[in-house]
């Protein structure tokens, strides 16, 4: 077998649930921006439903701290939108954000706006061209295009599952409303045909979906309508997945690259394609330039079985456990350094810098 290798500069995750501070039993700032650097990742953007949530100046500036402490890649976080409204502290926090996140269906965490006036004055409130990325699932997607449509905000549509919500989009770009739309792995690699196997290691929001829906996510990946692959990245422990009500989440940022490139040596997808989706794509949605020095190597055609033994998030589980993949990250470098050589990280907590402040 030929081994090829291919560079890529500045990859991005734009959604992760880092966790940390309370939660840092199911991961903290070190534990998954390890994770991050062994999944080819140069920077990430963490959600803000984590305890506390990131609702507050006071909490962000807790979060960005404690970021900034533990990091070993460059990153940015959302702040979130509140359903007691805290619109009235967007301006003090703007600058340090990489965005706003409003969560418009139920899911881990207490942010829920499910009001659409509630929703109306945060659109109204967001002072810029910082994306609102947002949780919308059904028919919410077309109560949040209503809002694009009234107020103009740039909006990321996360984590899209279905062939319903993805016409819409589809039909929303045609008319030329600025929205861009990402898709998980677990939405292109699994349906709910494997929750039987998986049981809740595969319960996440939106939850697996059907066989059509998944070729319906492929097809607008292949005919441009998708602008990025987005991890979800959202670890439990193994304790919480195994009780009576499990949370929903799934591990994700050390097997997306994998699974992507897997997809190119397959001939599903193009190599440029794939590239851009965690490359170029994420970073124009989110205004990122990538430092000099900043690349990712993989190795393309190195056949292996993906292991939980192997990963660095926190719980060490992922739902794509034993799946045979032809793609490893081999490096990644940071600013002229390398931080991950195929094995290990090799920096120290405290490398990675938020890139907006
Ligand atoms: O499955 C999910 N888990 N979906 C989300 O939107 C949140 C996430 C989490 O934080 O666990
Ligand atoms: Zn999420």
């Amino acid at each position: 077998m030929s081994r090829r290798y291919l560079t890529i500069e500045g990859v991005v995750d734009p959604h992760v649930h880092l966790r940390g501070m309370a939660w840092a039993h199911k991961g903290d700032f070190y534990s998954e921006t390890c994770a991050a650097v062994a999944g080819g990742y140069w920077l990430v953007c963490d959600m803000p439903n984590t305890t506390p949530a990131t609702l507050t100046p006071d909490a962000l500036r807790m979060k960005l701290d404690g970021i900034g402490a533990q990091a070993v890649c460059d990153w940015g976080v959302y702040y979130g939108a509140s359903a007691e409204d805290n619109t009235d502290t967007f301006g003090a926090v703007y600058d340090d954000v990489c965005g706003i996140k409003m969560f418009c269906n139920d899911t881990t965490g207490h942010l829920l706006i499910e009001d659409q006036s509630m929703r109306a004055k945060h659109y109204a409130a967001w002072p810029s061209d910082k994306p609102i990325a947002v949780h919308a699932e059904g028919e919410t997607v077309g109560e949040v295009l209503a809002l694009v449509r009234e107020y103009g905000r740039r909006t990321h549509f996360c984590h899209i599952s279905t062939a319903y919500e993805i016409n819409l989009l589809a039909a929303a770009k045609a008319e030329g409303l600025p929205i861009t739309v990402g898709v998980c792995p677990h939405h292109l690699w699994l349906t709910e045909d494997d929750l039987g196997r998986l049981g809740a290691f595969g319960w996440m929001k939106p939850t697996l979906k059907t066989l059509d829906d998944r070729a319906a996510l492929w097809e607008a990946i292949n005919i441009g309508v998708v602008d990025c692959v987005e991890s979800d990245h959202a670890p439990h422990t193994r304790e919480e997945k195994e009780s009576e009500s499990p949370p929903y989440g799934v591990p994700g940022l050390e097997t997306t690259l994998p699974l992507l490139f897997t997809a190119v040596v397959d001939g599903r997808l193009s190599e440029a394609r794939a590239m851009e989706l965690v490359s170029a794509g994420p970073r124009g949605i989110w205004g990122l330039t990538p430092p000099d020095g900043t690349y990712t190597v993989v190795e393309l055609e190195t056949d292996y079985i993906l292991t939980n033994t192997k990963l660095m998030t926190k719980p060490k589980w992922s739902p794509f456990e034993g799946m045979q993949v032809a793609a490893r990250v081999a490096e990644t470098w940071i600013r002229g350094t390398q931080v991950y050589d195929g094995q290990k990280v090799t920096v120290l907590p405290g490398f990675g810098v938020n890139v907006y402040a």
